[in-house]
């Protein structure tokens, strides 16, 4: 999938997620924002000028959001994502309603919605991470010319082919029928069993 269904699942099939933002404290703080709207060009979503949310997203330019479709844990898919964000203003505020006429019940006319303002978020790194695979599906998507950081746990040549992390890993994603083995990245947990038992150190933990 590329980034734009990754950003229309967000939208059309989640819709309401969970959004991590910092306070002047340094401390995280989380809120329910619905993401209304999607383009090449990133995410869209709004909130009050009023409330604490806003200053937060004013004044760090950036968050992070987690959102979950599916009816229990082994069914369910979660995308997150964390990026810079910026305050267009009215400007797709229409849209943003057309799109989504639930919130004229919130927000009934337009006296009722002289504080709404709009976020795009607008360069960032998402991931996809699907429980209700066997084995899990994950895969990282990027937005806006953000930098694709390389995730999770990779094999290197020092690899002498015990195929001891095999015998650790819950799920069967790495390929043993080379050597060096092989971690199907879009199949691995990143729970570094394989990392701990390596007898040679020849799997390296990259990413932040
Ligand atoms: C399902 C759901 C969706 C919500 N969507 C939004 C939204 O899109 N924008 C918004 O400003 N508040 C939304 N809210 C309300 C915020 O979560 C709430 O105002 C929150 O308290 C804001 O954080 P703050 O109190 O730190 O400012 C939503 C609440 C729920 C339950
Ligand atoms: S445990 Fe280490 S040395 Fe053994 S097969 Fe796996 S990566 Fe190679
Ligand atoms: S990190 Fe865990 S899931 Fe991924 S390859 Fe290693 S043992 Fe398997």
């Amino acid at each position: 999938m590329d980034t734009l269904k990754y950003l229309e699942y967000i939208v059309n099939e989640i819709h309401s997620t969970v959004v991590a933002t910092v306070d002047d404290n340094g401390l995280p703080v989380t809120c329910a924002i619905d993401m209304m709207d999607y383009d090449e060009q990133g995410l869209y979503f709004l909130t009050a000028k009023g409330k604490k949310f806003y200053d937060r997203l004013m004044s760090r330019g950036y968050l992070s959001l987690t959102g979950m479709k599916g009816e229990d844990t082994m069914s369910c898919v979660a995308v997150s994502f964390g990026g810079k964000v910026r305050e267009i203003g009215k400007e797709r505020l229409e849209r943003l309603f057309e799109k989504n006429p639930y919130m004229n019940e919130i927000y009934p006319n337009a006296a009722s919605r002289a504080a709404l303002t709009v976020f795009q978020i607008y360069e960032g790194n998402g991931e996809w991470f699907d429980l209700s695979k066997k084995p899990i599906e994950r895969a990282g998507f990027t937005l806006g010319g953000a930098e694709d950081v390389k995730q999770g746990y990779y094999v290197t040549d020092k690899c002498i082919g015990c195929k001891l992390c095999y015998s650790k890993c819950p799920q069967k994603c790495i390929d043993i029928s080379t050597k060096p083995v092989v971690i199907r990245q879009n199949n691995c947990l990143h729970c570094g069993n394989c990392f701990t038992i390596c007898p040679a150190r020849a799997i390296v933990k990259c990413g932040y």
